[in-house]
């Protein structure tokens, strides 16, 4: 079984057959992770450079572990500590480090659509590990996994996406993936914060009630307001947005139910969602980040074109 396309540039290119492909194959690759040597010889003769020009915690260690699990060589790059501050253009410091013979790329910029410049320029295949406020489609498949792990599958549940829904390339992404695999969606937050394209071109809900929102979900993804790209007041202080729109112990006790809470990380704790529900056993934050590990094996290896998982 392969996938559909050679690059991972965003779930917008992926058909239901390769999200439900790349699903298995990362519960395949978790089963592995809970050996004792956590550590398959499927990528041995691959060369993988991660390119990070924006900074990232989870996304970057856990595509660096999921490599090395697969015995792939891993060169790691960081734009502020490299020629970049000389001017060198990314398509040259691309060529420059495919000319040593490295076989794939994780890219993650903060320019919306730079993997996909690159695609139409390199020969290697590219894994979009997050592109300004478009997408971050390994995030969106973590996320897919974890739900999945919990509820059974995600056609006909009930996800609520709350917060900063236009600076989200993780909104994006699931709305994409949620559509695509026949999850009901919710978008939440302030009216600032939902861009109205996306009521035009998803079939999503809209609410400015977080509350109503828990109410009708299976499942919160709660996302980070994102400060460094906003440029104009977009809402009146992060005080008042904890009051109108965070996650709060308070109003998860008001519900007849037991949601799933998620978030993508990082956390502003006390911002959008405070530290008693971040914390809680109806969080699976630490869950998500776990299967990014398992997920991001399963996208190198599926791109890396081998023909069956040897484990
Ligand atoms: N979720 C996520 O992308 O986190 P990082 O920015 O730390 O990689």
């Amino acid at each position: 079984m392969h996938l559909s396309s050679k690059h991972l540039l965003g779930i917008r290119d992926l058909l239901p057959e390769d999200i439900n492909l790349i699903l298995d194959t990362a519960k395949q690759f978790k089963e592995v992770l809970q050996r004792p040597i956590k550590k398959v010889p499927s990528l041995r003769d691959i060369t993988v450079v991660n390119l990070f020009y924006e900074n990232s915690t989870r996304t970057r260690i856990s595509f660096e572990l999921a490599e090395k699990r697969l015995s792939a060589d891993t060169i790691n790059f960081s734009a502020n500590s490299s020629s970049v501050s000389k001017g060198e253009t990314l398509l040259d410091t691309v060529n420059n480090i495919l000319s040593m013979k490295v076989d794939m790329v994780v890219m993650r910029h903060s320019a919306t659509g730079a993997p996909h410049f690159l695609s139409n320029h390199i020969p290697a295949a590219i894994i979009n590990a997050g592109d300004g406020i478009n997408e971050h489609p390994t995030q969106a498949l973590l996320d897919a996994l974890s739900i999945t792990e919990k509820l059974g599958s995600l056609k006909g549940k009930k996800v609520a996406i709350i917060g900063d829904i236009m600076h989200s390339r993780v909104a994006l992404s699931n709305i994409y993936l949620l559509t695509k695999m026949g999850a009901e969606i919710t978008l939440a937050g302030p009216p600032t914060l939902i861009p109205k394209y996306i009521t035009e071109s998803f079939p999503v809900n809209i609410t400015y009630n977080v509350k109503e929102a828990l109410e009708w979900c299976d499942v919160a993804n709660v996302l980070r307001i994102q400060l460094e790209r906003q440029n104009q007041v977009l809402f009146s202080s992060l005080r008042e947005y904890n009051q109108a729109f965070g996650i709060t112990k308070q109003l998860l006790s008001g519900l007849q139910k037991d949601i799933l809470i998620m978030h993508p990380g990082p956390i502003n704790r006390g911002v959008e969602i405070d530290s008693d529900v971040a914390d809680s056993g109806q969080s699976i934050i630490l869950d998500q980040v776990e299967n990014g590990v398992a997920v991001r094996m399963a996208v190198l290896y599926l791109l890396s074109g081998r023909k069956e998982v040897s484990t």
